[in-house]
């Protein structure tokens, strides 16, 4: 079969697999091809078992994996072949020299820039997908069109902003695509390209055109803006306890108002996910190096805000609990960033096992999707830590349980069962405010939530 375009992805993270998979099924006209240095993964994408867990990807792939979405190490091959190049690789934050714990670290970025240019025999768009600083698009262009052939690649801003858990619904149905190309011909044509591709199922209306600095920009704003908010609602749970407002009150009644809105007001332990911070401390870096240090600490308070959130967890468990953890055993629900996700990059559940862990208390991990991220993320750890998928094997014998993850699984837990195979007094530690406070406490818990007074029997 002949397909209209080659489209090639590198990077098969959570972002490039799917993607594609969502590129490959609305567009049966092009071949989409993805492809990753790392060999398990894309046995794991050839796979019945995928690696990446998301609601309804697995049913995506399946229908279009072999018939125009492929996956594969051949990275050169599928250069060659290849008119479109969604370059997704990862962008982590430097940990070394210049810039480092903020800036973000370019290397695989770079290194694939200089992939596409030794084996390109033609002209191609290269779009970024990954998050990058703003300007990168200027680098990556004289990377490769430094090139003495008479080849020119066009290089387009496309951020994603799919969230995990919601991935398919958003790549499906997504507030809007953001298109950023340099303003001359080429780039305007090539702009157009990619307008096409989203056209075959996105309403034109929502989908935006820019110059790719404000693209690059804006994809860092977004995310600075949503964390802010959780920092905002964050900040505030910690006056509610100390003033018996009640946060998701507080909350409720400020998302109605319709300037503001409801959305990300929920107070919680704190945000995690591979992006939110590292994408905050590189905006802040960029500032920063363009002498605008007004503006970098702003940014930088709110992931200074999320840091005292998450150690403020852990000081209410330790005061509560008569000041002292060690060897109590302590049932943590929930290992993921969030809900539906078995990802738990920069979880706020790790930080708190580890202050945990240095309190001596026993930890108990429980999580429906993430213990095996769980395990490879404490491997360092050989004592004092135990997994189960079982919450209620998680809690038995427990002085305490912490919600760290909003799974619906863990609100309709049967408690009355967990409170008599617990050590008394029972302590509840809703870092997540998914369950009824009230109802707990009337069962005999001691309960302990965000931004509320505390429910306890002493
Ligand atoms: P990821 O770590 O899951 O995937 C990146 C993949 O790139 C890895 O599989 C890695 O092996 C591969 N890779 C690295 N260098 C390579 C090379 N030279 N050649 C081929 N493959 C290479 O990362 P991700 O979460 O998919 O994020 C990718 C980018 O998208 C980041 O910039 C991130 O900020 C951004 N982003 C992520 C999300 C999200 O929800 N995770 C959402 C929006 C944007
Ligand atoms: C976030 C953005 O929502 C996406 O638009 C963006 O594409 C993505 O980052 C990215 O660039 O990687 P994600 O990190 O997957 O997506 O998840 P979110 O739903 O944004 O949640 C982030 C964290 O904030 C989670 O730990 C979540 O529990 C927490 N959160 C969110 C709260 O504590 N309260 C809220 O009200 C909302």
């Amino acid at each position: 079969m002949t397909f209209e375009k080659n489209i090639l992805c590198i990077g098969a993270g959570y972002v490039g697999g799917p993607t594609m998979a969502m590129i490959g099924a609305k567009c049966p006209q092009y071949k989409v091809t993805v492809v990753d240095i790392d060999m398990n993964k894309i046995a794991a994408w050839k796979s019945d078992s995928l690696p990446i867990y998301e609601p309804g990807l697995s049913e995506l792939v399946k229908t279009t994996r072999d018939r125009n979405l492929f996956f594969s190490t051949d990275i050169e091959a599928g250069i060659r072949e290849a008119n479109i190049i969604f370059v997704s690789v990862n962008t982590p934050t430097k940990t070394f020299g210049q810039g480092a714990g903020k800036a973000a670290d370019l290397q695989y970025w770079e290194k694939t820039a200089r992939q596409i240019l030794a084996n390109s025999k033609d002209s191609k768009i290269i779009v970024e997908k990954s998050t990058l600083p703003v300007r990168t698009a200027k680098a990556m262009e004289r990377i490769l069109n430094g090139n003495s052939e008479k080849i020119h690649f066009e290089v387009v801003s496309n951020p994603e902003f799919l969230a995990e858990g919601s991935a398919i619904k958003d790549l499906e149905n997504p507030d809007r695509v953001l298109i950023g190309s340099s303003e001359t011909e080429k780039g305007i044509r090539a702009r157009k390209e990619i307008v096409d591709i989203y056209a075959n199922w996105v309403a034109r209306e929502k989908i935006i055109e820019s110059n790719v600095w404000s693209s690059e920009l804006s994809k860092l704003t977004a995310n600075a803006f949503l964390a802010q908010r959780v920092s905002s609602i964050n900040s505030l749970s910690a006056l509610c306890e100390k003033t018996e407002a009640d946060i998701d009150e507080v909350a409720h009644a400020v998302g109605m108002e319709s300037r503001i809105g409801p959305r990300f007001l929920k107070a919680s332990v704190g945000f995690g996910g591979s992006c939110f911070k590292k994408d905050i401390l590189n905006l802040v870096y960029i500032c920063q190096s363009y002498g605008l240090n007004e503006v970098a600490d702003y940014w930088e308070s709110v992931v200074k805000i999320n840091e005292w959130q998450e150690k403020r967890f852990i000081q209410n468990m330790l005061i509560n609990m008569f000041n002292t953890v060690a060897g109590k055993r302590i049932a943590l629900f929930g290992f993921a960033f969030k809900a539906d996700t078995g990802d738990t990059r920069e979880s706020p559940a790790l930080y708190i096992t580890r202050g945990l862990l240095e309190e001596r208390a026993l930890v108990v991990i429980s999580d429906p999707e993430a213990l095996g991220n769980a395990k490879r993320d404490l491997k360092d750890f050989n004592e004092n830590l135990i997994f189960t998928e079982d919450p209620y094997e998680a809690a038995r014998e427990s002085h305490a349980v912490a919600v760290l993850t909003e799974w619906r699984q863990f609100k309709e837990l049967d408690y009355t069962r967990i409170l008599n195979s617990m050590c008394q007094p029972a302590f509840i530690f809703d870092g997540r405010n998914i369950l009824d406070h009230r109802r707990l406490f009337e069962m005999g818990f001691n309960v302990f939530a965000i931004g509320k007074a505390p429910l306890k029997h002493f």
